[in-house]
């Protein structure tokens, strides 16, 4: 979570418009406040907003040209939302301002190291010890590493010099970008570099750079290292939401393309095909497939875990990244599948970690496929969605379940055509099958059996981030087990499927109000995925009802890259 952007040029430019423009395109890792520092005449100067990057640009009043520029998007871990807490955070002296992303786990130990130096620190947010400590090593910065603790990177920009210092520890992403005008780019997101960016560099763990205007001076651990700017292309469009109300309900609607894009791209794509045939080699030898991932594609691993055993009549286990342990059982011989749209999320990369001990073959379904999930992977299969922007994640989920049945499936091209139309047809009518209701409901269950309950967990999963109500998704016959016991006259249910009558009776006799979302004919999993896409627009149609921005739901971020 939380994004950094800076620039770096000889000659004195608005850099800060082209800051705030790169921090716009990182909003989606965090969007609580947001800061800016910036050189001018041998003073760091600090502008700092609660709020998204909006917020921000109306509180940068003047755009003065200067050579060096940092910013920060948040989403606060530790410390309240408040201006004081946002980044830049400034040394005591200060002399130093830093943009962080990530966790100093010896916080406390730092703060404690400070004291003896006469450093009481301002706010309770574990960045503010990394410009103090940089001031203590003063020429021996690239020592940092020997200093903090935990995953991080970050960006320092000094008073008395013309240069910014970076460092890496863990796998938090971290690029460097330049173009043909030598203006130098950092930021968390390769998205958010400028199209004339043509070279680039990747940080790796424990690397630490200082730029200045002769030379970039990279090293590793402390000693020096050289590396080699690799050619790069933006391919990126800063979208819009083209549109719709907002960037969720253009990305439901994208459905139906992408669900063509993966169904030509995985018959016809040579490279995709291949390594189809690379995996299919693997789970021959297998006798247990693990699945692993968070949120919404924990829910995608659920079904392919459901049809795996079923079609393939192997054993499956989906599991909760972080839920993973070194004493889960892995039978061997297996593999793993991660399923992840960012490819950045801790916990899934943690899990990874875990596995990656058992020296088994990690393969990864992943919509960004240059991330640290699909660069750490052995194979991985694109989920081709493109940048999907809102928070709730609507799309990636259809094409992550869609690309599991092509790998566990085989399907033929017409019924995959059929099931196409009837996204599209779905689209159109969802509102009509299930329309907000009317008098807002105190809670909300979903409930449903086999898929139908994973599509529940699914439904209940986007409906809480957007709308801030209660919602539970259930398998149908364990209501009566306990939650029943909740269900009242303000109680809405969402049944999925046509096989929960008694749960519907055990509903209604209690007051409650139900609305079916009949199953499809057959129990292809093609078929199911566009049940969610109902759901998705209720959820979206809901917040918005709420006078909510389904697009950045509050407490959240796209991009979860702490543990
Ligand atoms: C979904 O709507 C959520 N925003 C969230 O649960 C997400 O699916 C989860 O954080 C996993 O992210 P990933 O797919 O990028 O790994």
């Amino acid at each position: 979570m939380c994004g950094i952007f800076g620039c770096y040029s000889k000659q004195p430019q608005n850099l800060i418009k082209q800051t705030l423009q790169g921090l716009k395109i990182l909003e989606y890792r965090g969007y609580d406040s947001a800061g800016i520092a910036y050189r001018q005449q041998n003073q760091l100067k600090v502008i700092k907003a609660v709020g998204d990057i909006s917020q921000l640009s109306h509180a940068v009043k003047t755009h003065p040209t200067t050579t060096i520029c940092i910013g920060h998007t948040r989403w606060a871990t530790n410390g309240a939302v408040k201006v004081e807490n946002s980044h830049p955070h400034l040394s005591k002296d200060g002399t130093i301002a830093v943009v962080h992303n990530g966790i100093i786990e010896n916080y406390n130990e730092c703060c404690n190291k400070l004291k003896t130096l006469g450093i009481k620190l301002k706010t309770p947010v574990d960045t503010e010890v990394i410009p103090n400590i940089l001031c203590y090593l003063c020429h021996n910065k690239h020592n940092i590493h020997d200093y903090l603790k935990g995953q991080y990177v970050f960006c320092a920009a000094e008073k008395h010099k013309d240069s910014l210092f970076l460092a890496k520890k863990g796998s938090l992403p971290l690029y460097i970008g330049r173009d043909n005008q030598q203006t130098i780019y950092i930021t968390s997101d390769t998205l958010a570099l400028p199209r004339t960016v043509n070279e680039i560099i990747t940080m790796e763990d424990l690397d630490s750079c200082e730029i200045t205007n002769t030379k970039i001076f990279f090293y590793n651990q402390g000693h020096p290292v050289i590396k080699t700017w690799q050619p790069f292309s933006q391919s990126y469009l800063p979208s819009n939401v083209n549109g719709f109300s907002t960037y969720m309900e253009k990305e439901i609607n994208e459905i139906p393309d992408i669900l063509k894009r993966i169904t030509t791209s995985y018959q016809s794509v040579p490279e995709i095909i291949n390594t189809k045939q690379e995996l299919q080699q693997l789970i021959k030898k297998v006798k247990c497939i693990h699945l692993c991932a968070c949120g919404t594609s924990y829910h995608a691993a659920l079904i392919l875990a459901y049809i795996i055993e079923r079609d393939l009549h192997i054993r499956a286990i989906a599991h909760i990244s972080s839920e993973l342990t070194d004493h889960t059982l892995i039978h061997e011989p297996a593999i793993a599948i991660v399923i992840s749209q960012s490819g950045e999320t801790a916990d899934t990369l943690a899990a990874m970690e875990i596995l990656q001990k058992h020296e088994i073959p990690i393969i990864s379904l992943c919509n960004v496929t240059t991330s640290t999930i699909a660069k750490r992977s052995q194979i991985t299969f694109p989920l081709l969605c493109g940048p999907e922007i809102a928070v709730a994640s609507t799309k990636v989920f259809c094409a992550a379940v869609l690309v599991g049945c092509f790998l566990f499936n085989h399907y033929d091209a017409s019924t995959c055509n059929n099931f196409i139309k009837d996204a599209t047809k779905t689209l159109k009518t969802a509102r009509q099958h299930l329309p907000i209701p009317r008098d807002l409901p105190k809670q909300i269950f979903i409930i449903g059996k086999k898929i139908n309950y994973f599509l529940a967990l699914e439904a209940a999963l986007k409906i809480k981030e957007v709308t801030y109500l209660h919602c539970e998704g259930y398998p149908a016959n364990e209501l009566k087990h306990g939650p029943l016991s909740m269900v009242d006259n303000a109680t809405l249910a969402i049944v999925f499927g046509n096989d929960a009558n008694n749960a519907i009776a055990e509903i209604t006799a209690r007051g409650g109000k139900v609305i079916t979302l009949p199953s499809p004919p057959s129990d292809n999993p093609l078929l199911f995925i566009n049940q969610i896409i109902p759901a998705q627009i209720f959820a979206l149609d809901l917040a918005l009802s709420l006078g909510y921005n389904p697009d950045k739901p509050r407490n959240l971020a796209k991009s979860v890259t702490v543990l």
